[in-house]
């Protein structure tokens, strides 16, 4: 299901938490929202789950206008979304899989049904014959685990993840994230990522949108963002999970100094030699490193280019032609 949001509004006394967000959400896909903390993104997700009203502004689902619907159709509509969160948010008095039947009791589902697509839930998560554990008797990820066969126990159209491997450790977070991508493709989900870790992004993201200050002030293909980030909370973003860091650089003082982005084949191909060979710039390497993004290699670099302005020009002009995004930091005085 495709979602879209007409400059949507929420404030709260004079504060805009919400403050002009439109977006198209692509059916079928892992949809990133990253924004900081108190950027909006929890107020966003709860007017897009119908959870509460805007102020104003439009949300579809596919063609279907969906922030204005009655409490009975409300109701209905409700059902075609699940929604995930980092406190699990289980009942602590059912054990796993009187959690996962929950909201096919709420439908009145036939008790046999119930149970045969509990163990199939179980399954998919994989957790099969854990369905008799108590939920305190788990770990964080199979807490996750349960909750997410729960959210998708009446098979939505929607899952909304709000944070929800923020609680975990980085190996089971990836483990979470795995199973999330997998199940949206088996069910050809919508899934809304809401997160401040740039590495869910870039683990299970086909597209993400970066919120601050109730703004979206970039959106695109994960690949695109990271390759050639604007903003700069984007890049603030990014640098957190390149191993390339601001602070071993601080002490450069002559040349300019460069941040430099490869992508895709670029990142195997002798480019610094070439361009280096061609204008005759002398490139001084401060730090480096590459990483996957949505199985695509992208590179950065951070170097000061010499030996003069105009040399330096040329190797930018080159650099760019060969298809590296090229930014000018301004230099820190130290
Ligand atoms: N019910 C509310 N009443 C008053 N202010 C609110 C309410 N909900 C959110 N806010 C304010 O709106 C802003 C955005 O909050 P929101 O929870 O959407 O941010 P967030 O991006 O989810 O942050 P976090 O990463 O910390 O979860 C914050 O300044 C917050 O204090
Ligand atoms: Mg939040």
């Amino acid at each position: 299901m495709e979602i879209k949001l007409r400059n949507l509004k929420r404030n709260y006394g004079s504060l805009h938490a919400v403050d002009g967000v439109s977006l198209t959400i692509p059916s079928n896909t892992v949809y990133g929202i990253i924004g900081r903390s108190g950027a909006g993104k929890s107020t966003l997700v709860r007017l897009v789950s119908m959870l509460e009203k805007p102020d104003s502004g439009e949300v579809y689902y596919d063609d279907k206008r969906v922030d204005n619907l009655s409490k009975a159709e409300l109701i209905d509509e409700r059902r075609r979304i699940g929604m995930i969160f980092q406190n699990f948010n289980l009942f602590s008095s059912r054990n796993a899989a009187e959690n996962i039947a929950y909201p096919m009791e709420i439908c009145h589902m036939e008790k046999g049904d119930i149970k045969s697509r509990v163990e199939e839930l179980l399954a998919l998560v994989g957790l099969e014959g854990r369905g008799d554990a108590p939920i305190s008797t788990l770990s964080g990820g199979q807490k996750q685990r349960v909750a997410i066969a729960r959210a998708l126990a009446i098979k939505p159209a929607i899952l909304f993840c709000d944070e929800a491997t923020s609680a975990l450790d980085p190996q089971t977070t990836r483990s979470i994230l795995a199973l999330i991508k997998e199940i949206q493709q088996k069910m050809n989900l919508t899934v809304v990522m809401i997160t401040h870790q740039m590495e869910v992004v870039r683990d299970a993201c086909d597209r993400v949108a970066v919120l601050d200050s109730g703004h979206i002030v970039e959106e695109g293909l994960v690949s695109d963002i990271f390759s050639s980030p604007k903003s700069d909370v984007t890049k603030d973003f990014i640098s957190s999970v390149t191993n390339v860091q601001e602070s071993i650089v601080r002490w450069s003082n002559e040349g300019g100094h460069y941040t430099l982005r490869f992508r895709g084949s670029s990142t195997d191909e002798p480019i610094i030699s070439t361009v280096s060979a061609a204008t005759g710039a002398v490139f001084n390497i401060r730090a480096a490193g590459v990483q996957t993004v949505n199985g695509e290699e992208l590179g950065v670099m951070i170097a000061d280019i010499g030996p003069d302005e105009a040399i330096a020009e040329k190797a930018v002009a080159r650099l760019r032609e060969m298809g590296v995004s090229v930014e000018e930091e301004k230099k820190e005085a130290n």
